[in-house]
């Protein structure tokens, strides 16, 4: 945990923001995986964890604004409990930790609400990801699971939102410690991904070092030959020489702040020409969009830049037609970008996603645009110090899509699908890093991995 200040002024900010109501957060339960007793790895919510910083299952917690009371409600463990798990500090003790002078048991938690209800305040509660939590609102609040997250409190969502994205040195240390595991997760992979080799087996490897290291994954890890495929998590695939792999993974420090890192690494040790010619356009998109980075700047027009340096790429290789700029208006690129350049990162690997990205990463003023590719952009607005995101273009030739847009001669002004034919089973390279957005531009968080194309022919393993 960080000290308990930390946490008394998250939730003084938080009063202040808020003014009145009461504010209800629900931490997580343990989520079993084939029966109650066999559970996955547990996680605390990161709402729960940035203003109670309590990583324990079974706890709510709440905040009487105008009362000016702050209450941790849990029970502490049995001895039954005990003989199986151990002993525990009191919730009282792992309160005090967090600076909170009230902690009662859980049974109270349902008459406390109800006496607030009856006094005419409001209850403010967050969107809930989780089937338990939303349970939870039905018993407490009477909220039918239909419409629970329909009914969370909005200026909740913005207050919790505007805190949580402007991190602090003490987070931003967290993450830079969670970027040392990664890296050295990264460094791993880029020695053991050799002809032979299954791709399990190195995804086993980063796995066992986040964990050895005291984190966890930040999420499911993609290690694939099919690095067309965004998010792929299967790693059956038997690596062979010229295949090129996108490793995107990541570990969560100990108190849960998310590294999200990619690298794209050549089997057999070298890219060949069209491998390198493709990996330098994805990195010169990369290393622009990072110089773009400062405050101020909307990072809708950071990802348009990118794409813009893409598709003017994939002109020189004959790929595309054209000019760069339209073709990325009209949305063209998106045939081989079909993502946003990255999203905000904290405690969670895509930050405070569950509380709504038109909070997170729109205004009233900056909508989403609902053109495929853009559309998945998950940050659009204006930079602020204190941000980090990640920055991660990538470029990936996916069949199916080709497929569909050639039978549909979609934008045939800027594509030139003979040639696109040609790149078909090529997969897909991407590249990403985590910044810091300051006061002046922005600083690529955690120690350099290798990234240029000798960086990755040096120590890719042969
Ligand atoms: N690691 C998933 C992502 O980059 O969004
Ligand atoms: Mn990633
Ligand atoms: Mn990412």
């Amino acid at each position: 945990m960080f000290p308990a200040q930390t946490y008394i002024e998250r939730r003084n900010r938080l009063k202040q923001q808020l003014g009145s109501g009461v504010l209800l957060f629900l931490g997580n339960e343990e989520s079993p995986m084939n029966y109650a007793d066999n559970a996955f790895h547990f996680r605390q919510d990161s709402s729960f964890l940035y203003f109670w910083g309590i990583d324990a299952p079974g706890l709510a917690a709440l905040i009487d604004v105008e009362a000016d009371r702050e209450i941790v409600f849990g029970n502490d463990l049995t001895v039954e409990e005990i003989v199986w798990m151990g002993p525990q500090p009191a919730i009282a003790e792992k309160s005090r930790r967090a600076g909170v002078k009230e902690s009662v048991p859980l049974s109270q938690l349902e008459d406390v609400l109800k006496k607030a209800l009856q006094a005419g305040k409001k209850i403010h509660f967050l969107p809930q990801y989780r089937a338990e939590n939303v349970i939870k609102l039905q018993k407490l609040l009477q909220r039918h699971p239909d419409a629970a997250n329909q009914q969370a409190s909005t200026p909740f969502i913005k207050a919790v939102v505007a805190q949580r994205s402007r991190k602090s040195a003490e987070e931003v240390a967290e993450i830079e410690a969670a970027l040392d595991i990664t890296r050295e997760m990264h460094l791993l992979a880029m020695k053991q991904a050799r002809p032979g080799v299954y791709e399990r087996e190195v995804a086993g490897l980063m796995e066992g070092i986040a964990y050895a290291l005291g984190g966890r994954l930040s999420f499911p890890i993609i290690f694939s030959i099919h690095g067309e495929t965004l998010h792929n998590h299967y790693h059956g695939n038997r690596m062979k020489a010229g295949d090129m792999v996108v490793n995107d993974s990541g570990a969560e420090s100990a108190l849960h702040y998310a590294g999200d890192i990619t690298r794209t690494i050549p089997i057999g040790g070298k890219f060949d020409p069209r491998q390198r010619e493709v990996y330098e356009i994805v990195l010169e998109a990369q290393q622009k969009a990072i110089a773009a980075c400062k405050p101020g700047v909307e990072f809708r027009s950071v990802h348009l830049l990118a794409c813009k340096r893409l598709a003017s790429g994939l002109k020189a290789l004959g790929l595309m037609k054209g000019d760069a700029g339209e073709a990325v208006s009209a949305g063209a690129h998106a045939l081989f970008f079909q993502c946003g350049l990255g999203h905000m990162m904290g405690l969670d690997v895509h930050d405070m996603e569950g509380l709504g990205e038109e909070y997170v990463g729109y205004t009233e003023a900056i909508q989403r645009n609902p053109q495929f590719g853009i559309r998945s952009l998950r940050l659009a607005r204006a930079l602020e110090p204190g941000f980090v995101l990640t920055v991660e273009p990538g470029l990936y030739f996916i069949p199916q899509l080709i497929d569909r847009w050639k039978a549909e001669n979609k934008f045939p002004q800027f594509i030139n699908y003979e040639a696109v034919e040609k790149y078909r089973s090529f997969g897909g390279v991407r590249v990403e890093d985590n910044i810091l957005v300051t006061e002046t531009g922005n600083r690529v968080l955690g120690k350099p991995i290798p990234k240029t194309i000798e960086e990755v022919e040096g120590l890719a393993g042969a």
